[in-house]
């Protein structure tokens, strides 16, 4: 059985983190897709709704599950038995950090990383920029899955913008 885990923030998932983790779920048998806990860092989002909005985005993808977790990556994977960590690329300033963090966590627990480059067409995303966008009434709608942007129209009228 081949093993993955898809980590992120996911504050709030993107049509961006969607196109890695429908790749990643073609090559292996069971991807986890896993939120960080973050104490130091509310989000937008909690962690259970962030959860929820990504369930909703996989709903077509039978072999992805959603999970949390708090602490260190490689221990979340090394607990679950999960080799391999897959992280998407949307362009070389992603690189530099997710290099080393992906040698970091091959030196303390052995785990391989896999980077998936992002389809072109979602590369300029990220959530802090639709988060942004969102905000200031701009149209998210092709940005994220439907429900998020329910999600964050909600947010937009209820701090009255
Ligand atoms: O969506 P993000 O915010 O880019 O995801 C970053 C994430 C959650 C993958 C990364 O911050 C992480 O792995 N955090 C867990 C703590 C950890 O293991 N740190 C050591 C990394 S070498």
């Amino acid at each position: 059985m081949r093993r993955a885990v898809c980590p992120g923030s996911f504050d709030p998932v993107t049509n961006g983190h969607v196109d890695v983790i429908t790749r990643a779920a073609a090559l292996y048998d069971e991807l986890v897709v896993a939120v960080l806990v973050n104490p130091g860092k509310a989000g937008l989002f909690p962690v259970e709704e962030r959860m929820e909005l990504l369930r909703e985005a996989v709903t077509e993808l039978p072999n992805v599950t959603v999970d949390s977790f708090s602490g260190l990556l490689v221990d979340y994977c090394r607990d679950r038995d999960i080799p391999v960590i897959v992280k998407g690329l949307r362009a070389v300033s992603d690189f530099e950090y997710e290099l080393q963090m992906a040698q970091m966590n091959r030196e303390l627990a052995g785990i391989e990383t896999l980077f998936v480059p992002t389809a072109p067409q979602v590369g300029h995303l990220s959530s802090s920029l639709v988060k942004q966008i969102a905000t200031f009434g701009g149209d998210v709608s092709r940005l994220v899955p439907k429900a998020v942007h329910d999600r964050l129209a909600e947010h937009a009228r209820r701090s009255g913008r």
